[in-house]
Parts: C-alpha cells; structure tokens; sequence
C-alpha cells in the first residue's frame, strides 16, 4: 500500500498550500462576495460556517480529491456494514449500530446486532425507570438519590461529560457522580457527603479487568457493606456495566444486574449505549432515546450526504489542511456554553487515542503527521486565560466555536440577556481572530506610535463555527456523532487503525510491576531504570 503522501493528490495540495500560505482571509472575502453564504453547511441541527477557513472552493476540491483517493466512500461503507476495519484487533468498528432505530436490520458475524443492541436499551430503560420511580429501593427500602458511576476513559469521560451537558434534563431528583482516579482522593471526596442508604453504585469497565475502576469499587463496596452491615446490601447497591459477565460474577455482582455491550463498541465510542446508564437513571429513557436519534442523525448524513455537503467529511479534511500542509499541532475547541465544560476532555479521549498512531493500518510507518492535538475550555472563561496566544502569538491554531441560539435558563443584565452577551463574545472572537486589526487602523485610533506594532492584530487565523439551536439530548447526540466521524475521516486519510490503542498498554503492565517496588523490603537497585528506582528509593524515603 502506497502511502497518501506520495498521491498526486497530495502533492496538488501541497502545491495549492504555497499559493495559498500568502493570502490572508481579509483578501479571500473581499474577493468572494458569496462566500459566507456558500461556505456553510447544514446537518440535523447543526449549522456550520467554514467560511473562515484558509481555503477556496479549490481547496474543498483538491481535500475532496484527496478523500477519493484514501477510499473514503469505500471505508465508510465498511465501517456501516460492520467490516472488521479495526485491524488490529480484528473486530467490526459498530459505534453506529448502538443508535439504530428498532425496526433497522443489520447482521454481523451471523447476529443481528440491532435487536440485541435494543435488548439491552429496553433492560437499561425498564431499570432506569424503576431507580427513577422508587421502586427499585437500597438494602434498607429507602429510594435511591445518588448514582455514582465507577469508571475510567470511555467509561467515564463520555457519561461524565454528558450528564453535566444535559443537566437541566435530570427530573427525578437523582444526581450522579464520576469516579475514575486511583488516587484515594476522587473516591474519598466523592463518597464524604453521602448516604449509603440512598447510593447506587454502576461500576463501568468495557474490559472488567482495569485497575483503577476495580480499586475504586472494592473501596465503594467495602464503605457500603461497613455502612450496612451486611453483605446481602451489595446486590442492591452494586449494577454493572461491561462485555465480561464472568469477571462481573466474580467480583459479586448478580450478572442479573448487568448491562452489556460487545466487543464492536470502543470505550471511547460507548457512552451511546449500557455506559450511559447513569446519564439514562438522570434524564429518563425518553430523553436518552432522543439522544441516540440525534447520534443516527448525523450518521446518516455522514453515510449519504456528497463530500463537499458532508459536514464531518469537510471538518475532518480541513483538520488534514492544517495539520499536515500548515503545520498546526493543535485545535482548540471552544464550547459557548458551559454544560459543555467537560466536552474538549471528552473530545480528547475520542480524538487523541484514536487517531494518536505513528503506523498505518498495514504496520508500515506513517509519513504524515497524525493525530491532531486537542484542548479547550468553554467561552467566555478561556478568553481570559489563553485566547491570547490565539490572537497573537507565532502559532497557528484552528479553533472550532460551538455556539447555541437558545439558553435552557436566562438572565437579564442591564440592557442584554446573559445569553446574547455570551454568543456576541463567540461572534467577536471567530470575526476579531479571521480578520485582525491592523497597524493603520490602530494608529488612526490615536494609539501612540511605539505601542502601534504591540496591538496589531495580525488575523488570518481560522476557525469553524458551529451553531446550534439548544443544547438538547438530540443536538448533544448530534456533536458527539460529528466529532466521531470526524476523527475517522482523518484515520482513513492517514491510513491508520483509529480503533485500537495499543500505546496505553505498557504503562499499564509496568504500574503493575512497580506497585510491589514501593514497600517491597529491597528497594530496586535499577529496575526498570536508574532514573526511576532512584525515584523509587525517594519516595519510600518520603513515605517514612
Ligand atoms: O487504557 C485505555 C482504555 O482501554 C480505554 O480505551 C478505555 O476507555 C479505558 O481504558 C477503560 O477501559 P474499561 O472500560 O475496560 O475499564
């Protein structure tokens, strides 16, 4: 297999770059009159305006060429049609399958995934509704207040960051709360305030064999059971969420009380299915099944819609641009709300440890630059910490705005609502970051001569604007599908298996390793390296 980089295609484009590279945006719209208007693109409830790219309709031309060439058409049908594109791990990529409607077919190794996939939907819904009502009581009888989800990665950071985006849903008087860290710490803070009596605990592990969550849970069980009195109390504190019943059972939880998913669901992908049982206990499974029909949206807009309509295809190619012909190393993401306070976190799972890959699919190495860092924080609060250095620092940073026209709750302030002042914040930023200021324009201001070249504001910097009506469960469903077809659009054009993440596995095994080094009576002498044993040697000084 060839690599991208070495297509005509490419080297169009990195011709076009050196054409391009000069032009600012100020030139690009006062030679384009249509170009707002023609530069945007709907799908489901998203509106994107990509008008403030370094791009022309020969850029889109040459990207959308570039995608033919990766065999994208080809890849996205492979992945719908359950195709074991994860190569690696030789399993289907079928995050997709988890928001199909019920009466939807699809078949996969002789299963059809569909009805198993709402199987376990409605054992979620009918547990959730029962939480929710106060049927489903503690040990003692008393209702259930407080769901605390135990679980790492993509079994954490989707339902955590979803939960705090769709709080406002949450109706029954039951909140939730995310514990992932080994440090003693997170689960001790989490646990301080509150009632045994009224905490159901959802332990979440894809694998059921991670350190971090199975810590966390032996800890929670053991302060229930001491709380209680009583062993019996687990069953009815303790659900699980995973692949594995065998190691559920052993851990003592009734595999009665277990919701599962398949080994096609990647963790970061899942929080759309069993993983997002604590968001479903906090929101209904109305709400959540508005969610799943937001995520089907735009996975049927990805799958049919023209590559120069499609909105991940666009986002994901012009990811590509920067990266790989501006040099870029990061895009901010910058979320105008602040229920999406967690949203970039997310994101930085979803996008870093599936794309983070420096070999192909083949195990040839890459030649591209690949996996486009990710970060950000909501507006208004990162304008007054780093938007700085997005303004006017030496480097390019692409930066996607998310914005949304109607607040679940407003304020007036004197003479504007709360929420037009934060969207006019987003407006200002996207136009003051495309088109600057210049050194004319602030010397006409008056601005004394030597201080002219510290406020220029050099523009040219791009961005994507993403407006949404409400933060909603359907609209909410409908970003997460957008960044996820994001991420595999920029896979196909590396060439790299975005479904495994095989870099996380040898830290993991030498933790194991070292845990034992921290109390062990000999001390290592330079295991597994003179720098790290003589940390070793420090900390078990410190220790005392
Ligand atoms: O260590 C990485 C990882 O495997 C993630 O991909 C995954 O989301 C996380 O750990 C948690 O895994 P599990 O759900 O099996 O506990």
């Amino acid at each position: 297999m060839a690599d991208i980089t070495e297509s005509s295609e490419w080297s169009a484009l990195a011709e076009h770059h050196t054409t391009l590279a000069g032009t600012h945006l100020r030139e690009l719209f006062s030679a384009d009159a249509g170009r707002a208007e023609r530069m945007a693109v709907d799908a489901g409830d998203l509106h994107l305006d990509y008008s403030k790219h370094r791009a022309t309709d020969e850029t889109i031309r040459l990207l959308v060429a570039l995608a033919g060439r990766a065999g994208l058409r080809e890849r996205i049908d492979a992945m719908f049609a359950g195709e074991h594109i994860n190569v690696s791990e030789d399993r289907a990529v079928l995050h997709t399958a988890l928001r199909l409607p019920r009466d939807a077919r699809l078949n996969v190794d002789g299963q059809d995934v569909v009805a198993d996939v709402h199987a376990v939907l409605d054992k979620m819904a009918d547990f959730a509704g029962r939480v929710r009502s106060g049927e489903w009581t503690g040990f003692t009888g008393k209702p259930i207040r407080t769901v605390v989800n135990i679980g790492i990665g993509g079994s954490d950071l989707g339902p955590a960051m979803a939960y705090e985006a769709l709080s406002d849903y949450a109706d029954a008087g039951i909140t939730a709360r995310f514990v992932s860290n080994v440090d003693p710490a997170d689960i001790s803070g989490t646990l301080r305030d509150l009632d045994p009596e009224q905490t159901l605990f959802i332990v979440a592990s894809k694998t059921f064999g991670t350190l971090e969550t199975l810590t966390n849970a032996k800890v929670a069980r053991a302060w229930l059971v001491n709380a209680l009195g009583d062993e019996k109390a687990v069953s009815r504190h303790f659900v699980a969420v995973s692949t594995n019943a065998e190691r559920v059972a052993g851990f003592g939880i009734d595999t009665g009380n277990m919701f599962g998913f398949w080994d096609w669901v990647g963790g970061r992908y899942s929080f759309d299915g069993a993983i997002g049982l604590a968001l479903m206990i906090a929101i209904g499974a109305d709400r959540f099944r508005e969610m799943l029909a937001g995520f089907h949206a735009i996975d049927e807009h990805f799958r049919t819609a023209p590559f120069e309509r499609n909105m991940p295809v666009l986002m994901g190619l012009l990811g590509i641009w920067y990266n790989d012909f501006f040099g870029a190393q990061t895009r901010a993401v910058l979320p105008y709300s602040q229920r999406l306070a967690r949203f970039p976190a997310y994101l930085q799972q979803l996008t870093m440890e599936s794309n983070g890959k420096s070999v192909r699919a083949d195990g040839a190495p890459v030649v591209a630059q690949t996996g486009e860092i990710f970060w950000g924080e909501p507006g208004t609060n990162g304008q007054h910490a780093f938007y700085q250095l997005l303004h006017q620092g030496t480097r390019l940073v692409p930066a996607d705005f998310i914005g949304f026209a109607e607040p679940f709750e407003d304020h007036a302030a004197d003479d504007a609502g709360m929420h037009d002042l934060l969207t006019a914040n987003l407006l200002a930023q996207t136009s003051a970051l495309a088109f600057g200021k210049t050194a004319e324009e602030i010397a006409a201001e008056g601005t004394r001569a030597e201080i002219v070249s510290h406020k220029v504001m050099p523009g040219n910097r791009p961005t994507n604007t993403i407006l949404v009506p409400k933060l909603t469960p359907a609209t909410l469903g409908q970003l997460v599908a957008l960044y996820e077809h994001i991420v595999f659009v920029e896979g196909v054009i590396w060439g790299i298996d975005s479904f495994d993440q095989w870099g996380v596995e040898l830290g993991k095994v030498m933790a194991m390793d070292l845990a034992p080094a921290l109390t062990s009576p000999e001390p290592p002498a330079d295991a597994p390296d003179p720098s790290t044993a003589a940390l070793v040697r420090r900390y078990r000084r410190l220790r005392g």
